[in-house]
């Protein structure tokens, strides 16, 4: 592995990683960043064609998660009434040993870029607590832009987000 250019990878979660979602869950840094229970038992047996739930791998080993989401079709409704062909991107880096060293930033950029390419995906939704400035500056880093402040069901978040366009306009730029 070159320290410059890691070799990060996504395959699915399944219920095979129970045990290490719910070790990365217990971790000081997810939960400030995302107090709320996931169902992984349930999640990780189901598959709906709204959600993908994935696992990073650094040269095969597991490094972090990743959730995306179509907002429109997710089932609790989360985002309320939201149009169409947006999708919305969960992450996190498991160890707190693995966080800084730009493994997120590749990790979102393959998310990123797996969203758009589906041609009818128009822009993509992060939703951080607004207390999460690091996660923010981060993902400010990456082109999203700040929306509106929101509470969900009590957790105040940043709404921020990225248009197809910008991304395009970035990737073509750099
Ligand atoms: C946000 C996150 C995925 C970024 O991944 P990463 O590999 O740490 O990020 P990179 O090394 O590519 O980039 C570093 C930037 O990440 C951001 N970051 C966010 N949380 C961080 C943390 N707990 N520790 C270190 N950096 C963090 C910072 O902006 C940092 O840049 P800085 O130099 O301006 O402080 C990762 O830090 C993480 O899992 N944080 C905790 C969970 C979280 O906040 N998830 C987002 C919820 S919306």
């Amino acid at each position: 592995m070159s320290k410059t250019n890691p070799s990060i990878s996504f395959r699915h979660a399944s219920i095979d990683d129970l045990s290490l979602l719910k070790h990365w869950d217990e971790q000081p840094h997810v939960i400030a960043s995302d107090p709320d229970d996931w169902g992984w038992g349930d999640d990780l047996l189901h598959f709906p064609d709204w959600r993908e739930q994935l696992i990073a791998e650094l040269d095969g080993r597991p490094i972090g998660f990743v959730q995306i989401i179509d907002p429109a079709k997710e089932e609790t409704h989360y985002w309320g009434e939201v149009p169409d062909n947006l999708r919305a991107i969960d992450i996190w880096i498991g160890e707190k040993t693995d966080l800084g060293k730009g493994y997120g930033t590749i990790m979102m950029n393959l998310a990123i870029g797996r969203c758009f390419t589906d041609e009818k995906v128009t822009a993509i939704l992060i939703d951080p607590l607004e207390t999460n400035t690091a996660a923010i500056r981060f993902y400010e880093r990456i082109g999203f832009q700040f929306v509106e402040t929101r509470d969900f069901d009590g957790s105040i978040c940043s709404v921020m987000r990225l248009e197809k366009k910008k991304w395009i306009e970035k990737s073509t730029s750099s």
